[in-house]
């Protein structure tokens, strides 16, 4: 659906992205992460045609973008990191200028924007004054008026930021509606724990370049490895460690009193034989389970984050 090749963009010497190529097929639901400044607002820029790289290639839906700019415009739906002011313009007034800069009839626009609010839940406010909306109704506007030409990709740059705990998981239902629709999402947020619950790819940018991207447990594999154990225990961790040593390539990462956790290439059967060995060695064996990383860790692991930066993310939280 996106394909996005050896793509680059400076500010003068300042590099803002950096090679990126990153393929988000369609309907998916792709979750863009990255510290302040990683790249992603200048990325999505490009995407949707606002921007032009310093060079590389943006295909959408088999259609390249840097050369048909205005049959892109009509496959994407774009909701940017800010809201415009719009004094004096009601929310159906304001669909309605949308919907005429895609040339739509006003019957069309009617039709189509009155389905949308009740998709975005603002039917009961068409008449209302858009500057005096909250912010969580501003935006899930913004995402109505950005469907208004039924894009198949929608782009939206931190559509979460500044919304309460409700807002968000409304927004997050939105975009998940929008998905089983058929369509193509991209979203950037500093918001992990919501992108790991509704996204199923993510890419990490960091200085411009993408650390990881895919499938979000393809990308958890791939940097934590899935061959990561932890042995929970009660005692006997010297008989516990001398036993592990003895299967394929087992290597102790930490051991304390009560939780070993190892490295390995071992078969679920072996991982059952060597527990069962150590059981009868009468080592007390109280749980042991295959190590998961979360979308935090990751983000922590990828950036390079991991000692002090912790609040980095709760900075970022917006
Ligand atoms: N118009 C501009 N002129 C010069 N530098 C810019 C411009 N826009 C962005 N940059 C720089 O490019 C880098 C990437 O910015 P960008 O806005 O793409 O980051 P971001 O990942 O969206 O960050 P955030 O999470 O804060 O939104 C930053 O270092 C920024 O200062
Ligand atoms: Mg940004």
């Amino acid at each position: 659906m996106l394909q996005i090749d050896h793509l680059y963009k400076n500010y003068g010497k300042f590099q803002a992205v950096n090679d990126l190529t990153l393929h988000i097929p369609k309907g998916d639901l792709f979750g863009f992460v990255g510290p302040n400044g990683a790249g992603k607002t200048t990325t999505i820029r490009m995407v949707c045609g606002l921007m032009l790289p310093a060079a590389g290639g943006i295909m959408i839906n088999g259609v390249n973008a840097l050369l048909h700019q205005k049959e892109i415009k009509k496959q994407i739906g774009y909701v940017p990191d800010f809201f415009g002011v719009y004094d004096n313009l009601k929310v159906k007034e304001y669909m309605d200028f949308y919907g005429s800069m895609y040339r739509m009839s006003s019957r069309e626009i009617e039709r189509i924007s009155d389905d949308l609010l009740e998709l975005v839940n603002l039917s009961d406010k068409k008449e209302v004054f858009v500057d005096t909306l909250s912010r969580g109704m501003k935006q899930r506007l913004c995402v109505a008026r950005a469907l208004i030409h039924n894009p198949a990709l929608l782009v939206l740059d931190e559509p979460n930021s500044g919304l309460d705990p409700r807002a968000r998981v409304e927004m997050k239902e939105l975009l998940l509606n929008l998905q089983s629709m058929g369509k193509t999402i991209v979203i950037s947020s500093h918001i992990l724990s919501e992108l790991s619950e509704m996204c199923n790819s993510i890419g990490i940018m960091d200085h411009g370049n993408l650390m990881a991207a895919g499938r979000i447990e393809e990308v958890m594999e791939g940097v934590f490895g899935s061959n990561q154990l932890i042995i929970t225990l009660d005692s006997g961790r010297e008989t516990a460690i001398r036993v592990a040593m003895e299967y394929p390539g087992v290597k102790i990462s930490s051991a304390g009193e009560q939780e070993i956790r190892l490295s390995h290439t071992m078969t679920k059967e072996e991982i059952a034989k060597m527990i069962g060995a150590m059981i009868a060695n009468d080592v007390v064996v109280t749980g042991f389970h295959k190590q998961e990383g979360n979308l935090e860790t990751l983000f922590m692991r990828v950036t390079g984050k991991e000692e002090g930066g912790q609040e980095h993310v709760a900075e970022s939280n917006r």
